[in-house]
């Protein structure tokens, strides 16, 4: 039967961003796309974030229990809210739609196994970084494919806070942080958050092939 896709606005059907997105994705294991939200989706999620950040709803991000606070620091320096897609504001459901009908096609062309996502929004105060890691890892063996979400208007150059992933040994990417833009990638992929110079939004989450409540078990 015909799939009914939703639209992310009149220009980019969200069924050619997703073909694109699956076939970068098997070709180059990492896929960006510019413009993933229309500019009225991404006042209003860039404005929701900022007020998150701004009433202290975001939580200083940790590496693991083990961590001391100042390890911890010298690792990653973001603030973070998971997002709750049973019990979450209405704002972030499009988008959360809109993920979930991505995930749906990545499984039905490239063969993934996802079965869920986690989600959270993501803070990196100035002067903050997050030094290279893989999402997939022991405690984290269920993500197959990482996303990010960037919610930075008029992002420049000299802001720094580039994504840089590194596919192969030999191999480097510098992703700007530049508003509405999705960065995908496999989640077992190094990469890393260069130093920000400026306060720097996004939403990121993992594509899981398991459901979300079993990967606590
Ligand atoms: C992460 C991460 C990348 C980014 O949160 O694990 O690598 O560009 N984020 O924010
Ligand atoms: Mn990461």
């Amino acid at each position: 039967m015909r799939q009914h896709l939703r639209p992310f606005d009149s220009s980019a059907p969200l069924r050619l961003t997703a073909e694109k997105i699956a076939s970068e994705l098997s070709q180059n294991s990492y896929s960006v796309t510019d413009q993933f939200l229309s500019p009225d989706e991404f006042e209003t999620l860039k404005d929701y974030v900022k007020k998150l950040k701004e009433e202290e709803h975001l939580k200083k991000a940790g590496i693991g229990k083990q961590q001391s606070f100042q390890i911890d620091r010298e690792i990653r320096g973001d603030y973070i809210r998971w997002i709750d897609p049973q019990n979450e504001e209405e704002i972030f459901l499009p988008l959360l739609e809109r993920m979930r009908i991505l995930m749906d096609y990545l499984n039905r062309t490239c063969f993934l196994g996802l079965k869920d996502f986690e989600t959270h929004v993501a803070y990196y105060p100035e002067n903050t970084f997050y030094r290279r890691h893989v999402d997939r890892f022991q405690q984290n063996a269920h993500r197959v494919v990482s996303f990010v979400l960037y919610l930075n208007a008029d992002w420049k150059p000299d802001d720094g806070g580039e994504l840089v992933l590194y596919p192969t040994d030999d191999q480097l990417l510098e992703i700007a942080p530049v508003g509405g833009r999705l960065a995908m990638f496999l989640s077992d992929m190094p990469h890393e958050v260069l130093e920000s110079y400026s306060g720097r939004y996004s939403i990121t989450g993992w594509m899981l092939n398991q459901l979300k409540e079993l990967t606590f078990l």
